[in-house]
Parts: structure tokens; sequence; C-alpha cells
């Protein structure tokens, strides 16, 4: 894990969230190689879990709502944490995280308060007076604006059940302790997807979204199948709105096994107690039997952060290439923040240079491509392992001449001369292969 922070700060990936002051905790920002990750991640979800489906539609709603919704679903009353504070050096943690009365800060023993609850929302505060009528929270979840406008989907869209919607966005916690690097943060982005299907049906599809978000790991983000497992819930450890939880866990080195996804059983609970609330009717019109229905809700929910953690840990190799050590992300290329980079073998012989700006100037429209002449080619290759890029293009004296560049493979370093004039095919061929 150190040194994938390292990595990740070194190379541009994450930044501590207003470092110049001193950082906040459990805020992150994404630099500009994290950024193109962190997008990559999410295209693969959404093309997955909207593009790819007939049954599955998108949306993308607003992270302070009504306060009324969170009475609503919940969260006001049921969205808590036990929390302690040690009375000698007056840190707080979740309970559940004191496990042998020693406080992990200090040491010192049984020194806790009792525990308390603690609600994980933010609040704040909606126009210009601050009382308790204008309080409203941070979304701790996107799950509700899709519940809130089942009915406006459901108008717009004339979906049959089965049928989900999807949302990608973030959400805030005020986590009593974030930690462990982007793992558990205060503020960080959640893909959401709510499936409504006929009560009864519920169990069937929870089975099948189970399945099918496991084989996605490993198929679309290529993580290793040995590091992923599914682990069902038991009754205590279910969130107040589900039946039933499974979760798709990833052994994080120096961490173990923890969640990347829950995928719950949500019942009727959140529309039902929407009708309750609001009053409108959030029914489904059942042609077959003439009834107005509730839907059950299956919901497979994972968080970008912990994926990109995973993805970069998953990917993260150290190996020995003649008596000196190269580290290598060895990211599918789907995932990768750059494809191709450009690299004149001499940097100051201007006609090099030039050239390998043009190929850059072809690549750019194709393929995220960076060019960089800022060291020696040896170095620049090791650069380009540590951020993953699958292809690596070297533009030398001989290009000049036979109009070929080289092109190295990241994971083999295998090197072929091929005509420039082909690179844009042979790498799109390589890229939709990989
Ligand atoms: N709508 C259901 C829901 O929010 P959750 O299990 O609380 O369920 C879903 O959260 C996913 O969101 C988790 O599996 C995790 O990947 C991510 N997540 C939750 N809290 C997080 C935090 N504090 N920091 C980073 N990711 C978090």
């Amino acid at each position: 894990m150190e040194q994938i922070v390292d990595l990740c700060k070194q190379r541009g990936f994450i930044f501590q969230g207003s470092e110049i002051y001193g950082g906040l905790g459990g805020f992150w920002d994404y630099g500009p190689l994290g950024v193109e990750l962190k997008n990559n991640i999410k295209r693969l979800w959404w093309k997955a879990i909207v593009h790819d489906r007939e049954d599955v539609v998108g949306l993308d709603t607003a992270i302070i709502m009504n306060p009324r919704v969170w009475e609503a679903s919940g969260h006001l009353t049921e969205f808590t944490d036990p929390m302690v504070d040690c009375k000698q050096c007056k840190r707080r943690f979740r309970a559940d995280d004191i496990k042998d009365q020693t406080c992990p800060s200090c040491g010192a023993i049984g020194q806790f308060t009792p525990v308390r609850r603690f609600n994980l929302m933010f609040k704040t505060f909606v126009g210009p007076v601050e009382d308790a009528s204008a309080l409203a929270y941070l979304r701790p979840e996107t799950a509700q604006g899709i519940f809130t406008n089942f009915k406006n989907v459901l108008n717009t869209m004339r979906k049959k059940l089965p049928f989900g919607i999807a949302q990608i966005g973030r959400s805030f916690r005020n986590e009593i302790t974030p930690g462990d690097f982007i793992f558990r943060d205060r503020e960080f982005e959640q893909m959401e997807l709510e499936y409504f299907v006929k009560p009864g049906e519920d169990e069937r599809w929870h089975k099948y979204w189970v399945e099918e978000r496991f084989n996605w790991y490993i198929q679309a983000l290529g993580l290793r199948a040995e590091r992923l497992r599914i682990r069902e819930l038991p009754k205590e450890e279910l969130a107040h709105y589900a039946k039933a939880a499974y979760e798709i866990e990833y052994d994080f080195p120096g961490k173990g096994w923890a969640e990347l996804e829950g995928i719950a059983n949500r019942t009727d609970y959140d529309l039902r107690r929407h009708i309750e609330f609001s009053g409108k009717e959030l029914f489904y019109f059942d042609e077959e039997t003439g009834e107005h229905i509730i839907p059950y809700v299956i919901e497979p929910s994972a968080g970008v952060d912990r994926l990109f953690l995973a993805c970069l840990l998953d990917a993260y190799h150290e190996e020995e290439v003649r008596d000196r050590r190269r580290v290598v992300l060895r990211l599918k290329p789907a995932l990768a923040p750059i494809k191709v980079a450009v690299l004149p073998l001499l940097a100051n012989r201007p006609e090099i240079v030039s050239l390998a700006r043009e190929i850059t100037a072809r690549l750019k429209p194709k393929f995220t491509t960076m060019y960089d002449d800022t060291a020696s080619i040896g170095r620049l290759y090791r650069r380009q392992d540590e951020i993953g890029t699958p292809y690596c293009v070297t533009v030398d004296v001989q290009s000049l001449t036979d109009h070929q560049v080289t092109v190295r493979e990241r994971d083999t370093m295998e090197q072929i001369r091929v005509p420039i004039d082909q690179l844009p095919r042979l790498l799109e061929e390589k890229l939709a292969l990989a």
C-alpha cells in the first residue's frame, strides 16, 4: 500500500486534498493520470450497466435533496455508526474498530466512553438563513435520487419490469475514522444501480446480479480472480433497508478482505416509504394482473475510489530486469490513463522531435497519447511502465529515412519496427485485442 501511495503522488494519480494547508482528513484530489483512470472505470461500468443493456437507463440527480427524503429513507435515524472517545487522548473511534479495549492511538486500556450513535450525514443550509428550516444534507448515497425519480423515469421511458435505473455520482459521509488511503473517504463516488423487479422475483434477480457483478471485475477490470470473493452478510450486518445482501470483496494487500461493492435486496422499502412520506403514488401498473404494485429493488452499489485502489494494487508489479528494479502497472489497456507514449530517442535533434510531435498529433484523436522528451529513453520507458502505458512509440534517427518507428510493449518489453503510416491501425488492433 505504501508503494502505491508514493507512486500515486509522484506520478500524478492522487494528491492529498488541500495539501498546501495541511490537508483535510478523508478528502483526496485526483491528478492528471488519476482522473483518466477514474473516468475509465466509470466508463466501463456505464457501458456494462447502461449502454450494453436494453433494460437499464441512466440518471444524474442533485446531491442536495429535500431533507424529507432522508426522513423517508430512514437515514436520519438509522444511518449511524457506534462511536467511542478515548478519555486519555480524547481521540474518537468507531466502536467496532476497538477490538481489545486498547486505544489504537495512545495505548490506554479500558479508557473509553460509553458507545454513542453518530449520524454520518454532512449538514448544510440552503439559502441565506441558517436556521432549522434551512437545514439540508449532502447525500450519503446516490440511490435516493433514483427512488424519488422512479415515476418520472417510468413515465418518460415507458419501461416494463424488470428494469433498472443507474447513476454515478458523489456521496458524502462524515466517517469517524477515514483511512487506508482512498479506501474510506468522507467524499467519494458511487456507481449504483437500482433494479426494479416484481415482488417474488427478487431472490432470483439478486443471485443474477451477484454473479453478473462478480464476473465484471474479472472480465472488464481484469482483476485477479483469486483476490476476489463473494460474502453473504449475516443479519446483524445488514443495512436498515435490506432483507439480504452480498459483498464483493477484494483481498487488499496489507489490509485483507474488504468490500468493493454491496449488492442488497432493498425489497419495496424505499418506494413504500416515499409513498408514505410524499403522498405520491409511486406504483407500477402490472398489465398482466391489472394491479398497481410496488416493485422490489436489487441494488448493486460500488465505490469508484475503492475500485480505483484495487485496480492499482492488482496491477502493481516489481521485477528485476538486467539487475535493475522495474515497476510496472499491468493495467488492462482499457483502464490505462495513457494508451500510447511517443518518445524521441534524441531530444536535441529537431527533425526527430518534429517527427515525434507529428506522430503524436496523428494518434491523439484516436487514443490518449502523451509526448515526452524530458529524459533519456531508458528513464522514459520506466516512467511509462510505472503509469501503465501499454505501448511506447520511439522515433530515432533511422525513422527519418526509413519512415518506421519502434513500438515497445509494456508487459513483455518486446519491440517491433513498424511503418509510420501503419501505426494507427496497428495500435488500434493491439489495444482492441488486449
Ligand atoms: N446505496 C447503498 C450503499 O450506499 P454502501 O455499502 O454503504 O451501500 C456502497 O456503499 C459502496 O460505496 C461500498 O461498497 C464502497 O465501495 C463505497 N463506499 C461506501 N462508503 C465509502 C467511503 N466512506 N469511502 C469510499 N467508498 C465508500
